[in-house]
C-alpha cells in the first residue's frame, strides 16, 4: 500500500506533542518522548554494536544505512560518537527520506538539546536547498554533507537520498549496519515490507547487522526469510521488546 500525502496533508503537517514532533500523515511520532538521544544511543548504536566495530576498525569507510531520515536525531547521535572518538574511522551515514520536514520543524530539534549543534544555520540551508532542488527535479534527490574531525583525516559524510523507500534504496551503496527507523510497522507498512526489506537484504553482506525499536512479527519473519539471524531483546526504557542480528 503506498500513502498519497499530496491530497491529505499537503505539507507533510506536523504537531507537537510534549515537544516531539509528531507526522500526521503517519499519525506517529519521530522519536520517543523519553529520552529521544538516549534511545536512539540504545537502540541503533547499541544495537549495532557500533563504537567496538569503529574501534576494530572493522570496515573503512564503514558504511550506516537508515530507513527514515526525519528530524536527522539518529545522525546527529551517531555524529556526536564519532565526534568523540579519539581516533575516529571514516563514516558515510547514508539515509532516505520522502517527505522531508520543513525548516522549522528541523530546528525545533535545537530546543530539544540546547548544548548540541545540531541544525546549524549552514546545515539547514545546504539540506533545504537540496529539497528546493529536488522539487523541481526529482531526479536530482540526492544531499551529501562532510565533517572533518581535528584528529585525523576521515570525515563523517552523510548522504540523503529523496523520494519512496522503493526509489531510493537501488542507490545505495553497500551497507555494514542499519538502523530500520520507519514509522510503526502497522501505521507505515512500505518501510518494512518484504519488498523493501529485500531491497535492503541486497545492499548488505554476510554480517551486516542491524536493529530496530520494533519487534513486529511479520518484521522478524521477513528478515529471518531473508537470511538474518534475528534476535529479541529489551527494548528502551518502558518498551518490552526490541530486535537486532546480522546477516549470516
Ligand atoms: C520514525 S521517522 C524517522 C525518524 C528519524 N530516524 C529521526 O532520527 O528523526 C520515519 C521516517 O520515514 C519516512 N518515510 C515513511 N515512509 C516512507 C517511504 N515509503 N519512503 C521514504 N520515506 C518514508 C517518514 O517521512 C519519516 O521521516
Amino acid at each position: 500500500m503506498t500513502i498519497e500525502p499530496i491530497q491529505k496533508f499537503p505539507d507533510n503537517a506536523i504537531e507537537f506533542k510534549d515537544g516531539v514532533p509528531v507526522s500526521l500523515l503517519f499519525d506517529d511520532v519521530y522519536f520517543s518522548k523519553q529520552g529521544g538521544w538516549e534511545e536512539s544511543q540504545f537502540v541503533f548504536l547499541e544495537g549495532n554494536e557500533i563504537q567496538r566495530k569503529w574501534e576494530e576498525n572493522e570496515n573503512s569507510p564503514f558504511r550506516i544505512g537508515e530507513l527514515g531520515f526525519g528530524s536527522g536525531l539518529n545522525a546527529f547521535v551517531t555524529l556526536d560518537t564519532w565526534k568523540l572518538s579519539a581516533n575516529p574511522t571514516s563514516v558515510e551515514f547514508v539515509s532516505l527520506e520522502g517527505y522531508p520536514l520543513a525548516i522549522n520543524i528541523l530546528q525545533s530539534l535545537n530546543e530539544s538539546y540546547p548544548n548540541k549543534n545540531l541544525w546549524f544555520e549552514k546545515l539547514t540551508l545546504s539540506y533545504e536547498s537540496a529539497i528546493q532542488s529536488w522539487k523541481k527535479n526529482p531526479t536530482d534527490n540526492l544531499w551529501t554533507y562532510q565533517w572533518d574531525h581535528p584528529n585525523n583525516q576521515n570525515p563523517f559524510t552523510l548522504h540523503v537520498f529523496f523520494g519512496d523507500i522503493k526509489n531510493c534504496l537501488p542507490n545505495f551503496p553497500e551497507i555494514h549496519a542499519w538502523y530500520l527507523d520507519g514509522f510503526s510497522p502497522g501505521k507505515n507498512p512500505d518501510m518494512w515490507s518484504f519488498e523493501s526489506l529485500t531491497l535492503m537484504r541486497e545492499k548488505s553482506v554476510p554480517k551486516t547487522s542491524f536493529a530496530t525499536f520494533s519487534s513486529a512479527g511479520f518484521v522478524r519473519r521477513n528478515l529471518t526469510e531473508l537470511g538474518f539471524v534475528v534476535e529479541k531483546k529489551k527494548g528502551f526504557g518502558r518498551k518490552r521488546e526490541m530486535i537486532s542480528g546480522f546477516l549470516k
